[in-house]
């Protein structure tokens, strides 16, 4: 009997052993794969910006990658320094990032310049053909693809119209050095008339001369349009505080910067653009190829509407657009 029991002891030691053998043979593959890595340079810090890169990460989570256990993220803010985007984006090549994100138009340029190899995914680039990031927005040819966020400048200006019935001249002020900016203050020019707008355009080379300038325009304008500008996005205020104190509204072209201080929009939700940059991501990470994947464009906008605002500048915003932004867009009140 005693035999019996040692057999059996032996028998199931044996088992054991043999098991932990095989799972830990069977476990090896899964350590030895390594978890790869993002590398994600964002050109400065604007509420515009910051929900894009939050997006990202979301748009990841959605597709799987669960951050720290599927995916590491190597997260850059460049502080708007071009010197700062060269060395961050070299180091996120030279330590050989599976794949990269440039979120906004310098970043995404610092990127390009640094590698023709890791596939690079753009955040929110407005015109990404125009800034000589891809040869063709629907076969990009290269390591280079993802989302735009061309605004729908027609819509804007029929909303423009439709809250500002009286209004003849129409400021556009953006930042000189700004691509995507530029772009968009083209479109406006080319479109305004259709509009029953005359447009006079105001540049800026800094948010030092934005309180100067603004308040320039404030007093030769009906209304401002304001495009994509990162560096206006950045200090909304400002620009508000100028135009405020005499009566005249700013139509951004964001949901973002209508919460910081402008009248309206009907403007591409920022999260979500992010969101959809991350989904690119992922499908980068699992292999599908930047030179035939088409870049996104997101093209319904949400209608944003600032009460607060309509009531400092004593301007009535009809009933039938409050409840249309309740229900497909935002009311800030
Ligand atoms: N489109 C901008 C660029 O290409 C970046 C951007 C995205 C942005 N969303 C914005 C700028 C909102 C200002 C406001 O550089």
């Amino acid at each position: 009997m005693k035999r019996m029991i040692a057999l059996v002891v032996a028998l199931l030691a044996f088992i054991g052993i043999a098991y932990a053998v095989t799972s830990h043979n069977d476990a090896k593959p899964a350590t030895k794969k390594e978890v790869p890595t993002v590398g994600i340079l964002q050109m400065m810090s604007h509420p515009a910006l910051d929900q894009i890169h939050k997006g990202i990460l979301k748009g990841l989570k959605d597709e799987g990658y669960k951050v720290g256990k599927d995916v590491k993220i190597d997260f850059q803010n460049a502080e708007n320094d071009q010197s700062n985007m060269k060395t961050m984006s070299e180091r996120f090549v030279n330590e050989k990032a599976d794949v990269v994100v440039g979120i906004a138009t310098p970043a995404a340029q610092a990127l390009a310049n640094a590698t023709k190899k890791t596939p690079i995914i753009l955040g929110a680039i407005t015109d990404p053909k125009g800034a000589k990031l891809v040869k063709s927005n629907t076969k990009p040819g290269g390591n280079i693809t993802g989302v735009s966020d061309q605004a729908p400048i027609d819509a804007q200006l029929k909303l423009i119209r439709q809250l500002m019935p009286k209004a003849k001249v129409l400021g556009v002020i953006a930042t000189s050095s700004d691509d995507s900016a530029q772009t968009q203050a083209k479109m406006v020019d080319e479109k305004a008339a259709k509009y029953g707008f005359t447009v006079k355009d105001f540049g800026i080379s800094s948010t030092n001369d934005l309180n100067q300038v603004a308040g320039e325009m404030a007093s030769q304008v009906d209304a401002v349009f304001v495009p994509t500008d990162n560096t206006i996005a950045s200090a909304m205020q400002t620009l508000v505080a100028a135009t405020n104190a005499k009566k005249i509204p700013v139509f951004p072209t964001v949901d973002t910067m209508v919460k910081d201080g402008g009248l309206a929009t009907i403007g591409l939700n920022q999260f979500h653009l992010g969101v959809s940059t991350g989904k690119m991501v992922a499908a980068a990470l699992k292999g599908k190829k930047p030179a035939t994947t088409p870049i996104h464009f997101e093209t319904t906008g949400d209608l944003v509407v600032n009460l607060k605002v309509a009531k400092k500048l004593g301007i009535t915003i009809p009933d039938s657009v409050v409840t249309k932004a309740e229900k497909n867009g935002e009311v800030i009140k």
